[in-house]
Formats: structure tokens, sequence, C-alpha cells
């Protein structure tokens, strides 16, 4: 977790820095801090809480310098703590480190340079590569070289930047930690996220696992860990520089609730066969997965609702495939043979628990794909194949607008191996690929429309919130319940509508309103349940398209979705939730984009 930023070139780099750390707070806001160099050294400014803590630090005490780095802190190792925020620094103030990640061997590295007389001041990992730095300083070596020493001794995962001495140059180097280039016109940027620096320029460089950067005012080099150089492609990104801001938007979730019209067009965008039905997948050509016998998919959170709702939409064309959460993939031998396609889905393409289970897959022998919104992300290094999202940023911690693309994403996957594994297209492929085509529109029509608002206002103060619904529908039941919970922080649970009577009923009250989500499968069940919930006394809001049937009769209330192929109907149905969610979340005046205790992208296990 965390963010690191880091920037040289600019007038005074203060002002990048900590927009540069707003724009990553969704990494972590426990605590916030820059290091700047001027001519008396390194000032540094760091406070627990979010960057605006910082802010007003810097504003109170105003530090500058011509070249800095930042960082803002998910808390792993040591309390939230003034002291063990970052950037750290050895006991001389000539070196200063920011760290994402997890050292995993600083207890015995802490331990050697205490042997050697080095003094720490935080419980960090982190404070481990500070000292180390000085050591090699001491011993001799070149900025470059003691910076590259000291990385040289760590284990774990890493994305660290630092500024040395009185070099006018930052250093940095990941491993298992994302880490980008920004190159403006005489200024460079280093950060987790190319959200950090895009207000200055759109021309990014992914650096790679083993990469070390040193930046100057003269420019950039990039080498491997033995010094060799490396050449990474400078990469132009499409996106509007607006996309990762609020753009009038009280919150970052609601914007993006409110793009998903334009991140589903680009997600479908050339990929629709609307004539003849079938996926148009150019990464995929026909044949592609001609020897798949079965598919897993693998995630974590959200992104493992999505992967359910593909393993449903395979079995029901006969593909045996199975959704497994990444992190219990994970602690057993995975169940794969070389006809095994993993399919690692991940917003972010960084989360740990994904990438350890994509590795033990690969190493069980099978073919992995990844799925992810991130171009150049570590889960397209580790993945045979990619499969991007296009949905553009998504900046809240809360998934929302990435669950719509990635569904619908894993549905034209499904379409495609379907061919493959049956020789033929599935029997309305055409139906669905036009009903995908509508998707945007549709969901438009649902933003129009939602009396979601009005749904939270009524069943505000809930003792807790069920979400049931089947097939496609349990996972967005999960999903529900998941985006409820994590940022109202009342107690919302989905369940599988058959799994109620089967214990969950127990919980059901008159206040505890159920969400029923209704999208044509075995839907005469799922209302049998709703009976069995009002029976109870409990509120039940119908999630449908059919508004005039037997549901809208027993429901309180009912939100409504267009009428869709039943096989995307829980994308229109997430929506819905997506939106009582929020509202729900308002209400109680939670802080939506930055739910405690939560981050963004999970980079440890
Ligand atoms: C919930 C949420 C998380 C993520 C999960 C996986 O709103 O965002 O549950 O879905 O941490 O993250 P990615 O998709 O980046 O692997």
């Amino acid at each position: 977790m965390c963010g690191i930023t880091a920037c040289i070139g600019a007038d005074d780099s203060v002002e990048s820095l900590v927009d540069g750390l707003r724009r990553l707070e969704y990494r972590g806001y426990d605590s916030a801090g820059i290091a700047v160099k001027n001519q008396s050294g390194i000032s540094l400014t760091k406070r627990v809480g979010e960057v605006s803590e910082l802010v007003a630090a810097v504003e109170k005490d105003p530090i500058s310098g011509s070249f800095g780095i930042g960082h803002t802190r998910w808390a792993t190792h040591g309390g939230v703590t003034d002291g063990n925020a970052h950037p750290h620094t050895d006991e001389s103030g000539r070196v200063a480190v920011v760290h994402n990640g997890i050292i995993s061997n600083y207890q015995s590295l802490r331990a050697e340079l205490e042997s050697k007389g080095h003094k720490f001041s935080s419980e960090t990992d982190t404070e481990v590569v500070p000292h180390l730095i000085e050591e090699n300083l001491l011993a001799g070596a070149s900025p470059e070289d003691a910076f590259r020493a000291a990385i040289g001794s760590l284990s774990g995962s890493y994305a660290i930047a630092a500024i040395i001495g009185d070099e006018h140059a930052i250093y940095a180097t990941r491993s298992g930690s994302p880490l980008v280039l920004g190159v403006g016109e005489g200024e460079y940027y280093l950060a987790s996220d190319v959200p950090a620096f895009i207000q200055h320029t759109q021309q990014v460089v992914y650096l790679h696992d083993g990469d070390f950067v040193v930046t100057s005012l003269d420019g950039y080099s990039i080498t491997d860990s033995a010094g060799r150089p490396v050449d990474r492609p400078v990469e132009y990104i499409e996106w509007d520089p607006e996309t990762a801001t609020k753009g009038g938007y009280e919150h970052f979730m609601y914007k993006e609730i409110n793009e998903q019209p334009g991140a589903l067009r680009r997600t479908t965008q050339g990929r629709l066969d609307t004539r003849t039905g079938g996926a148009k997948l150019d990464e995929f050509p026909p044949g592609t997965f001609a020897d798949v016998q079965q598919v897993h998919l693998i995630a974590m959170g959200t992104s493992h609702h999505a992967g359910m709702y593909a393993a449903s939409l395979l079995n029901a064309r006969g593909i045996p495939a199975y959704a497994f959460m990444s992190g219990e993939y994970s602690v057993v031998k995975p169940p794969v043979t070389p006809s095994t396609l993993v399919v690692a889905v991940s917003q972010s393409g960084e989360t740990a628990d994904t990438l350890d289970a994509v590795r033990r897959a690969r190493s069980a022998g099978a073919r992995t794909l990844a799925v992810t919104n991130v171009v150049g992300s570590s889960i397209t290094r580790e993945c045979d194949d990619e499969l991007l999202l296009r949905a553009g940023p998504e900046i809240g911690v809360a998934a929302t607008k990435t669950f719509s693309s990635q569904v619908t994403a894993l549905a034209l996957l499904a379409e495609r191996i379907t061919e493959d594994y049956t020789g033929m297209k599935s029997t309305d492929s055409r139906e669905l690929m036009n009903a995908l085509a509508r998707l945007p529109g549709d969901v438009q029509e649902i933003l129009d429309t939602s009396t979601a608002r009005e749904v939270a206002i009524e069943y505000e103060g809930s003792d807790a919130y069920f979400f049931i619904g089947r097939g496609p529908a349990h996972p967005v039941a999960l999903e529900g319940a998941l985006k409820f919970k994590e940022i109202s922080y009342e107690h919302a649970e989905g369940f599988a509508a058959s799994e109620l009577k089967h214990g969950p009923l127990a919980l059901v009250t008159p206040i505890t309103p159920v969400f029923a989500i209704f999208t044509g499968h075995e839907d005469e069940a799922t209302l049998s349940n709703v009976k069995e919930v009002q029976a109870r006394g409990a509120p039940v809001i119908a999630v449908t398209s059919d508004e005039s049937s037997e549901i809208a009769e027993f429901a309180d209330h009912v939100l409504s979705i267009p009428e869709t192929h039943p096989e995307i109907a829980g994308i229109l149905a997430n929506v819905q939730l997506q939106l009582v969610a929020y509202h729900a979340a308002n209400l109680l005046e939670r802080p939506i984009d930055k739910p405690r205790n939560l981050a963004k992208c999970v980079t440890v296990e």
C-alpha cells in the first residue's frame, strides 16, 4: 500500500509533491510527508492524518526545494504516528527515503545496523533503507552506488525513492510494488500511479521490477541491478487529465458511478460483433483457447465478485469454471493442469494476493491471463496474456465502474472461450452482443431515474442490510453488500437467495431491509425467498426490470432496471446498489472516497 511521489525540475517542488500526494491519497491516508532539497540540506515535514494535515503544516511552516520526494501512508509496520510517517532519514539527515511495500528482512538488517551504532527513530521497516545508504556512503561509495548496495540487501516488495547527499538527483527502484516515471519538459516525476503527475505530463515510462532510475535536471537513466542500461518505451497516456480529478462532483465514487456509460463504451469499443454474434477480441483471435478445458478465476474483493459472475456465465455455457479468492488459492497447490486457463482479475493489477496466486498457478503449469484496468501493471507482466478494461482511472477506494467493466470484459472473454471450446458461438450470442451495445445507454437510464436515494433515506438507521440473488445475481448481492458496508460502516451481508433459509434467515427482522435482485435466473424461487423474509416482517427492495409482475406487488420498493439480456442484467442491478450504498454513506456523512482502514490497492498479503 502507500503512495510515493517524487519530482525534479519544477521551480519549487513542494506544490507538485503535495498535489501528487492528494491524487495518490486513495492508496493510504494514515499520514503523509515530504522531503525537499534546498541550499541548507533536506527539509522535511510529515504529519499523521490526511494530506490536508500536511498541507496545513507546510502552510504554517513553509519549506521549499527544487526537488524532493513525498509519501502517503497506509500503516503496515509501526503505529500511525508522526515518527513512523515517511520520509525516513539517516542520522546525519543527508538521506531521505520513501517506500511503498514491505521489507521482510528489516529486523535482521536493523539489528546489524544497530550493532554498528545506528540509532533508529521509528518502528518502520523502511527506516533501514536510509541507514543502509548512510552506511555505504560512510564506506566511501558514491550516492548511486550507496543506493544500489542498500537495495541489494533488501528482501520483500518495494518501490523506493531517495534523495542523497548533495547530489541534485532522485534515485528510485522497484521490485513488486508499482513505480512509473513521468517525462515532462525539463521536469521528471516518479510515482506509484499516473494520476500523481498526469496534470504535468502524459508521457509515461512503466518501470519493471529490478529497474533503477536516476533522474536529474539533465534527464533520466534506467539501468538494471548490474548497472546495464535498460531501454523502456515512453508511452502516451490517452486519458484526459480531468478524469483524475473530481470534476465538480462531491466524491470520486459518485463521479465514477456516473462515468460508467463512457467506461462501458470504451470496454466494448470494437469488441462486439452485433451482426453475427461473438466477441471480436483482437488480443485473442479464434482458436486462442482451443486447448482450454477449464477456467479458474482468481481475484479479491469486488474483482472476486466479477470472477464469480464470469464463472456463472461460463458454467451456463457448459464450460467448467471456478472462482477462487486469490488469497485462498495461494495457500494450497492450485488444482490446475496445462489445459487450465487461470484468469486473474484485478482492477489495479497490483494486488499482492492475486499476484502471488498467479505465480503459483504458473509454476503449477497453468496458462494465465490478466483482466486489468491498469496498463503496464505488475499483473500484466506476470501473466501470459492480458485483456484491458479501458475503464479509465478509478480513484475512489470503492470499486464501481471497474466492476461493470470487468463483468463486461469477462462476458466477452466467456464468449470467445465458448466459441473455441464448443466450436460454435453460444446460441444467443447475437442478442448478448446487442445487449452489450445497449448497456451504456441502459446504465445512463438508471443514473437518470434511480430512486436509490429515497430508499437510502427510508431505511437509514436499520439494524443491518441484506442482499440476496441467484445465479449471476448472487455475486451482485455480495458486491452490493460489500459496497454498502465498506463506505457506510453499517452491517451488510450478501447471500445466495437459496442459502437464506439454511441459517441467515435467523437474522431477518422488521428492521433489516432485504435487497432482492432479480435477473431472470429462477426468479420465482427468489420470489419465494422474498415472501419468507416478508413473513418475518422485513421490508423488501426488489431490483428488477419486471415492474408489472408479482415481484413488484410483493416488494415495498422497486429499483427498476431496463429490460436486457439476463446475463448482463446483474451489471444494471449493481448500478442501483452502488447508488444505494453511496447515498446511505453520504447521509451518514462518511468519508466516502477514503473509508477507514482501507486503501485502494492492497500490495501486502
Ligand atoms: C472494494 C474494492 C476491493 C478490491 C480488492 C481487489 O470496493 O475495491 O475489494 O476489489 O482489493 O483489488 P484489485 O481489483 O485492484 O485487485
